[in-house]
């Protein structure tokens, strides 16, 4: 495929306007819709519960799509567990591991996670009476990975980003997991901004549990997300949530669970979602995660040098192999929001507040970002185009 032109093509609002909003979510292409559309059309019904030539179509493309995921990650079949998008499947781990934890036992995160990487820590811990502790990290998103190795030491539990919706930096995943595997530590990663952008394989990540939304990286639909959870903790891991099509059997009294995957998915799944996430990655994978990768860091090497010509501040790690396709800056004293709301009127779509990441906000002292987000489809050109409204935009502020 020729990058971006021919994604480009596949989808129609490329040429409306310059969508820079992808981390918030991404743009669909036509083969998505397609597959959606397919199943809305073709063979609607439900799973796992019929015997009608309709939901058994349904039921095979939809166990389809979980065996496209498992691939995807370099995962088994059962695994992979579909919900409803990271913060959902973050919850689902807090939740499912409650019982094993005990008073004092330490949980370890970095200060950069979304809240929905915190959250559910932070109210586990104080449910449970546990020690909620950050690895040390500068300015730019780097952690310091001697006090990691510090904290980690007799940690229970360590759940780390992988790469910042904030700040864009990519942690370092794949030692810290290492880390946490040789303390005996259970190990979950928040990968809503990794998937689809570049590789994530949960054996490489030493990841226990992993949560993504199929709507960012993966150009999927909004509604679905994947929990992976490794099959050592398919005896200890609680499913949080139990009734329809969890069970092997039910008295009046008491029930048994089945096996995973249907253990852990209760009640009728979002059915089209999961067919269009596979449909995204089939897409994705089409592209190439390397072509993905290439283009993205093209477009974060223009902006970030455009944005120091112009003497915006940016934040994020200066060393750009450590920075993924989303850039944080501000034009002080503008409020990121007006930012924001001029580039709108250019036909410029960013993001701009806090990003669901308020204590980075609070470490840089700053009430919140302008954000641009790419993915593979942005080019060059989009980001000339920003930097010349930017440059209009900065002398207008100082005159
Ligand atoms: N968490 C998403 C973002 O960063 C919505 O924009």
């Amino acid at each position: 495929m020729k990058i971006p032109e021919d994604v480009r093509k596949d989808i129609p609002l490329t040429s409306e306007v310059i969508y820079f909003d992808n981390t918030a979510t991404s743009l669909t292409p036509k083969p998505v819709i397609e597959a959606m559309d397919e199943y809305y059309l073709k063979y609607r019904a439900n799973v796992h519960r019929g015997v009608h030539r309709l939901s058994q179509m349904a039921t095979a493309k939809y166990e389809e799509s979980r065996r496209v995921v498992a691939k995807f990650l370099n995962a088994r079949f059962e695994e992979i567990i579909f919900t409803k998008n990271t913060s959902e499947s973050l919850n689902l781990v807090a939740l499912g591991l409650e019982e094993l934890f005990k008073p004092g036992d330490r949980i370890v995160t970095t200060p950069y996670e979304h809240h929905s990487d915190l959250l559910p820590w932070q109210r586990l811990a104080k449910k449970k009476g546990l020690k909620l502790e950050f690895i040390e990290g500068d300015d730019e998103g780097n952690l310091d990975l001697s006090d990691a190795e510090r904290k980690i030491k007799g940690a229970k539990l360590v759940a780390v980003q992988h790469v910042s919706n904030a700040l864009g930096v990519i942690h370092e995943v794949e030692e810290l997991g290492k880390m946490a595997k040789e303390e005996g530590a259970i190990f979950v990663v928040d990968a809503a901004q990794s998937v689809g952008h570049m590789e994530v394989d949960v054996k490489k990540l030493h990841a226990d549990f992993l949560g993504f939304s199929g709507h960012k990286g993966p150009m999927g639909p909004t509604g679905i997300g994947v929990l992976y959870v490794n099959a050592e903790f398919f005896d200890t891991f609680e499913p949080p949530l139990i009734g329809g099509g969890t069970i092997d059997d039910v008295e009046l009294c008491c029930y048994t669970l089945t096996e995973p995957p249907e253990r852990f998915e209760a009640g009728t799944p979002n059915i089209g979602g999961a067919i269009g996430l596979a449909a995204g990655i089939r897409y994705i994978e089409r592209i190439g995660l390397g072509e993905i990768e290439r283009q993205e860091h093209r477009l974060v090497k223009r902006i970030t040098e455009g944005l120091d010509e112009l003497e915006v501040p940016w934040y994020g790690p200066r060393d750009l192999k450590k920075h993924a396709g989303v850039v944080s800056f501000n034009v002080p004293p503008l409020h990121p929001h007006d930012v924001a709301a001029v580039l709108d009127e250019h036909g410029i779509m960013v993001r701009s507040g806090h990003h669901c990441a308020l204590p980075v906000m609070k470490k840089l002292g700053i009430n919140g970002t302008v954000r641009a987000s790419f993915h593979v489809y942005n080019s060059l050109e989009e980001v000339e185009r920003f930097l010349g409204v930017m440059e209009e935009l900065v002398k207008g502020v100082r005159g």
